[in-house]
């Protein structure tokens, strides 16, 4: 366990073993410099140690790339989220963490969990705020209903659009799931023309542009199969990626641009919706071609931002504020979109490198105000 801790964290990780319910789990909080620990708790059979280490350094940086006050964290439960006995391990592993939760880390939502989950966290330690994630009944809130990463990928797009003085409003979108259709939502209602979608079952393109009522109808009706309905051209999932558009917003999956793509990439601009859709080399192929890209971790964290509410407001007896969760989303992605494009700009190099040099000069800038850094006496010993 030595082996994670480098000169950012982890601060503390907390292992429990139920031998009753055959439940394992781990808690790591990661740095804590810039707000208290916040990030998601997972369930899967296969979980480690190392990748919920890794996740919470990853919530490190996102919290201080968008620049809000929490710290990064991340929870795993080694066990199976089909199993009858889900119940069971949950209350054990909230009951065997009550001496870090809720005042070190606040439990929260991801892959294996869901809200109803949330509830029992907070119900076996008796606290309200134990957890966020909660359901709507309970004063949570219903981020994926509310679209707010999809809404927020779009509002990236139009401040790049700004920033980079870009007029060329044809968007493709890869991907139409909780990310993706909301992007294309919010993206029509700025007036945008989407000429291609994806799903999993295939792409879609009509270069004078598709009808998005008629898209989010049908994916109401049929989900992922909507493309076998709606009008346009039908093309193999994939080929979207390189058509003829102003703008590409990659939202299904990770990986799907590589150095060969990024060299057919048509787009002015890529904004990337989903998490890791390009790898490094793509990004200097990118960089290189002229093509402005929008990381993951500044396009898509319309999602904690919300959470953000969730944490603020999770005692309070008027529930979670939703009135008051877009216009913020909207503001800061703005905000933050423009930052990462004009440091690229000033410090050469790619996006992604400049939106992680942000983070951590956050980071670093915080543990120096609190004196968490080495002395420079000590650094020469
Ligand atoms: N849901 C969120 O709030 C959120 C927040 C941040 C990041 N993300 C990231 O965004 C991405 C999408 O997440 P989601 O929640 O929308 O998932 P989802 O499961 O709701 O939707 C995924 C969509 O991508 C499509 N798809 C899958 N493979 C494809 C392919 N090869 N070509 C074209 N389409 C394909 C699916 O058919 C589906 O329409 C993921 O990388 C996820 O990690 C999601």
């Amino acid at each position: 366990m030595f082996d994670l801790m480098d000169e950012w964290g982890p601060e503390k990780v907390v292992t429990v073993n139920h031998q009753r319910s055959g439940m394992r789990g781990v808690l790591v909080i990661d740095n804590t410099s810039r707000g208290p620990g916040k990030g998601g708790t997972r369930m899967r059979p296969d979980l480690t140690v190392g990748e919920v280490a890794s996740l919470a350094r990853v919530m490190t940086w996102k919290w201080a790339a968008v620049d809000l006050y929490q710290g990064g964290a991340k929870a795993g439960i080694r066990f199976d989220p089909a199993s009858p006995h889900k119940e069971e391990a949950l209350r054990a592993f909230a009951r065997m963490l009550s001496n870090e939760v809720p005042r070190e880390y606040v439990f929260g939502l991801d892959m294996g969990l869901n809200e109803a989950d949330a509830a029992i966290l907070c119900d076996e330690l008796g606290d309200r705020g134990a957890a966020t994630g909660t359901p709507a009944a309970l004063g949570g809130v219903a981020y994926d209903a509310l679209g707010i990463t999809g809404h927020g990928v779009a509002e990236s797009v139009d401040a790049a659009m700004e920033h980079c003085g870009l007029d060329d409003r044809r968007v493709v979108v890869q991907g139409f799931g909780a990310v993706g259709h909301a992007t294309v939502r919010r993206l029509d209602e700025l007036g945008y023309r989407i000429v291609a979608v994806s799903t999993a079952q295939g792409a879609l393109h009509a270069p004078d542009g598709l009808d998005v009522t008629e898209l989010l109808r049908l994916r109401a009706e049929h989900g992922d199969a909507l493309v076998e309905h709606a009008t346009g051209t039908r093309l193999p999932a994939g080929a979207e990626l390189t058509l003829d558009t102003g703008v590409l917003v990659p939202a299904a999956q990770q990986g799907v641009i590589d150095a060969g793509v990024a060299g057919q990439v048509r787009a002015r601009l890529v904004v990337e919706g989903a998490n890791l859709p390009t790898d490094a080399a793509a990004q200097q192929v990118l960089a290189e071609r002229g093509v402005t890209v929008v990381p993951d971790f500044i396009a898509n964290a319309g999602g904690i931002i919300a959470a953000a509410f969730g944490m603020r407001d999770r005692y309070s007896p008027f529930g979670v504020q939703t009135a008051e969760i877009v216009p913020t989303v909207t503001e800061r992605m703005r905000t933050n979109t423009l930052t990462v494009l004009q440091s690229a700009a000033e410090h050469g190099g790619t996006s992604h490198e400049a939106a992680g040099q942000l983070a951590r000069d956050r980071v670093r800038r915080a543990m120096e105000l609190r004196g968490q850094r080495p002395t420079p006496e000590r650094m020469a010993l």
